[in-house]
């Protein structure tokens, strides 16, 4: 068996996959004499064969540092760009994987990545992923590195916005990404202090917030601060969602949802409204200690399994533990955030609205 081992990141990019490259390489270098090559821009690098030897300069002073040294893309194996066509090139990554003598490869990325990965474990490569996203929507690990760096920048969003909205007494919306689920704009509204918290696991009535809104002005509070996750829908859309066609619908919807939201409790309550979208801000710059740790901790463990030449699983944080995850199990569904989870209660028992 050879010692070379491939890894790349995949998808969106996020704080933390330098350390965790970086942990990664360095155990498998100082602990395991392996030779680490780094594929670029994700899996089309891969297809395309183009890589760089990470060897010890390449991991030194880049622990502080956002974004990856490798490049990232949403190109899938099965679905990538060629050409002006979408080919399957799997076959070509299978390949390449063989004429490197590969002994195995690492995969960084969120939900999308590890179904990708497991497609190419299925296809008979050894894999072995890490979870990142600022979405913290992968199941089997409490949390993915990348999510506490973006909760932070979102916070000082929220905490920015008081402020301002105070002193004119409007109501300011600050739009968080994260894709289908609420993580984020659930944690960052809770840590942040908004009034308003929306998130896709709970569709809205706009009546609802306004309501709420215009109760504060009772009490004598001129502003508020709504927290809308980027996928959150109203109860309308909700049922849209559910006629044929209408997922695509709703997903052109959501993209002046955030305005027409403004417009219609501007109406509602006829306090000002201003809109925050927040954006690729929340993906940037350098990570958290968090997740510095956090990436770490899951790349020398997953170079632990490398060097025990176990295959095919997620490096997970359960339990305050490392463990590996069967990529079976990580591979395709989503961890939302359930009806009773505890800060979902804890935000309504401190009086947070959240639109339903
Ligand atoms: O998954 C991370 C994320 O930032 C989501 O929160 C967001 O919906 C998406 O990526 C944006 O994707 P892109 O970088 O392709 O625009």
């Amino acid at each position: 068996m050879s010692k070379l081992i491939g890894i790349l990141t995949s998808g969106g990019d996020t704080p933390g996959l330098n350390s965790a490259i970086r942990a990664v390489g360095k155990t498998l270098l100082h602990e395991g004499g392996y030779t680490l090559i780094g594929f670029l821009d994700g899996f089309r690098g891969l297809m395309e064969n183009r890589y760089v030897e990470l060897n010890d300069s390449y991991l030194s002073g880049i622990i502080t540092r956002g974004g990856t040294i490798l490049g990232s893309s949403r190109d899938k194996p099965h679905k990538m760009p060629v050409g002006g066509k979408i080919m399957d090139m799997t076959d070509v990554i299978v390949e390449n994987y063989y004429s490197n003598n590969l002994s195995g490869l690492v995969c960084l990325g969120g939900g999308g990545t590890q179904k990708n990965s497991y497609r190419l474990a299925k296809a008979g490569l050894n894999i072995l992923t890490l979870p990142k996203t600022i979405d913290n929507d992968i199941v089997h690990t409490e949390v993915s590195f990348g999510y506490d760096t973006a909760m932070m920048i979102a916070t000082e969003a929220v905490d920015r916005l008081h402020s301002t909205a105070s002193s004119h007494h409007r109501i300011i919306i600050l739009e968080t990404m994260g894709h289908k689920v609420g993580w984020l704009a659930l944690g960052s509204g809770l840590a942040g202090g908004a009034d308003v918290i929306l998130l896709p696991e709970f569709p809205y009535d706009e009546q609802v917030i306004a309501d709420a809104i215009l109760r504060r002005s009772r009490e004598g509070k001129r502003f508020s601060i709504v927290v809308v996750a980027e996928g959150a829908i109203s109860k309308t859309m909700a049922k849209i969602r559910e006629e044929e066609g209408g997922e695509e619908k709703v997903e052109l919807m959501l993209k002046t949802r955030t305005a027409e939201l403004a417009k219609t409790l501007e109406q509602m309550t006829g306090r000002e409204t201003r809109v925050t979208i927040l954006g690729y801000v929340q993906r940037g710059g350098t990570p958290t200690p968090y997740d510095r740790m956090l990436s770490t901790a899951l790349g020398s463990r997953c170079a632990i399994e490398i060097m025990k030449d176990k295959w095919g699983s997620m490096m997970a944080f359960q339990h305050n533990k490392i463990v590996p995850v069967a990529l079976e199990k990580v591979a395709g569904p989503v961890k939302y955030i359930p009806t009773d989870h505890y800060l979902v209660e804890s935000a309504r028992k401190i009086g947070v609205c959240l639109g339903a």
